[in-house]
Formats: structure tokens, sequence, C-alpha cells
């Protein structure tokens, strides 16, 4: 009897592995794509949202500034744009969307060292290529000398059934304002400038960004710390 109690034990610990392992493989692979690790976004403090409503505007064209964005300020921008709040994973983020759909609008972040995709589920980045873009992106001078800009696009492939309801992509561009709003606030309260900007090179965009016939970009965000 004793030998079987034994036996089983060791049983429950061999299926105890297993199942480790097997979760371990399976976190892995959910986690496979997103290649470039995020530092921990701020979520609290700053400065008080009326304040930064107060005086909330766009950077200057012809005074853009230029300064460094930091890892941990461009992960606490890219979790104020369409992060995982409440401390849920399942739906919860940091702006609405239609029907608590996951979002739809993808944040791209172009950099002189590469091209990423924001993987809001690992709060992650996923290297798109590791080439500088900046140049093909857009024609304006001052985008192109930004450190960081993102790109806002919309994948009506996210949008599932809903995407038959939407027409004009309205409900994408209901989210980028949103989107848009939350990396304003958040940037400026970093003392990190933006613009919110329709004007690029459509063209480059779609190839920069490596984007199938169902993306399509809405607008880009040049960041500058000030
Ligand atoms: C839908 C939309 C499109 C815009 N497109 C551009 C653009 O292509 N180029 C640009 O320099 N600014 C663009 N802007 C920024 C506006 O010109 C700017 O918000 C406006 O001049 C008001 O300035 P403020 O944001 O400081 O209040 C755009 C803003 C919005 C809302």
């Amino acid at each position: 009897m004793e030998v079987l109690t034994i036996m089983e034990r060791g049983k429950f610990q061999l299926f105890k592995i297993i199942l480790g392992v097997l979760s371990c493989a399976l976190l892995m692979a959910m986690s496979a794509s997103a290649d470039v690790t995020l530092p921990k976004p701020t979520t609290n403090g700053g400065e008080g949202i009326f304040d930064l409503i107060q005086r909330r505007a766009s950077g200057a064209r012809d005074n853009f500034p230029k300064g460094a964005i930091s890892d941990e300020e461009l992960s606490t921008i890219l979790w104020a744009a369409t992060g995982i709040n409440r401390g849920r994973s399942d739906k919860a983020w940091t702006i609405p969307t239609a029907g608590g759909l996951p979002p739809y609008v993808e944040v791209y972040a172009v950099k002189n060292d590469g091209v990423y995709l924001y993987d809001w589920k690992a709060h992650a980045l996923t290297t798109v290529s590791d080439k500088n873009a900046l140049g093909d992106i857009t024609n304006d001078s001052f985008v192109k000398e930004s450190p960081v800009v993102l790109i806002l696009v919309s994948d009506t492939a996210n949008l599932g059934a809903m995407g038959r309801l939407n027409e004009g992509n309205a409900l994408a561009y209901i989210a980028t304002g949103a989107m848009s709003q939350n990396i304003y606030l958040a940037a400026d309260t970093l003392g990190i400038s933006t613009r919110y900007m329709v004007s690029m090179n459509t063209d480059g965009v779609k190839r920069e960004l490596k984007l199938t016939s169902d993306g399509t970009p809405l607008c880009v965000l040049p960041l500058g710390k000030r």
C-alpha cells in the first residue's frame, strides 16, 4: 500500500514537471513574436489631468524638439496609447473599443535603428526591420529628425465581423482619436512633444511597415523631448 502511495506521488511529481514544461513552451510560443522587451511603463502619478488638458498643444512644426526618448518613456507612451489597464489582460485597455474588441488600430514605432510593432498583449515590441526608415515615411524634415515616430495603422482584419459595419473605417478613426489624445497627454507629462499628422509618404509607410492590403496608415506622431 505504502509502495503504491510512493509510486502515485512519483507520478504526480512527473505530471507537475510535464505541466510546467508545457506551460513554459506555451508562454514562449505566445510571446515568440515580440522580441524586444520594454521596461515597465509608468502607470500612475504624472501631472494632474486638468493641467494637462489645459495646456494640450501640438509640437510646433518649425521648432519641434529633437531630444532623445528613453525606453522607459517610449514604454509609457505606448502603454498609454493602447496598453492593458485595470489589471486585466482579457478586456481592458487604456482606450475604449467597439464591442470591447481587442485594439484594432496598431501602433508602430519608427526609430533610427529599426521599425517596431507594439504588442500590447506582451507589452513588448516586435521587430519589423532593422533599417532606418525615417527618411522614407515622410517628406517633413522635422519628422525625419525625430528620435521616434509613432504610426497608427488600422487593420481591418482585427475588426472581424465588425469590419462590415465599419464603412469609412469609422471605428478605426474613433480609436485613433482616443489613442492619439492619450499619447499627447502622456507624452506631455514626460516633457515630450508630439503632433498628430495625416501627411506622410503613404507608399513609403506601407513598404517600411510591411503592411498587408488590410493595413491603412492613419496618422504619424513624431515624438521629441523638450
Ligand atoms: C485630423 C488632423 C490632421 C492633422 N494633420 C496634420 C498634418 O498633416 N501636418 C501637420 O503639420 N499637422 C497636422 N495636424 C495638426 C494640426 O495642424 C494642429 O493640431 C492644429 O494646428 C491645432 O494646433 P494644436 O494641436 O496645437 O491646438 C493635424 C491635426 C488633426 C486633428
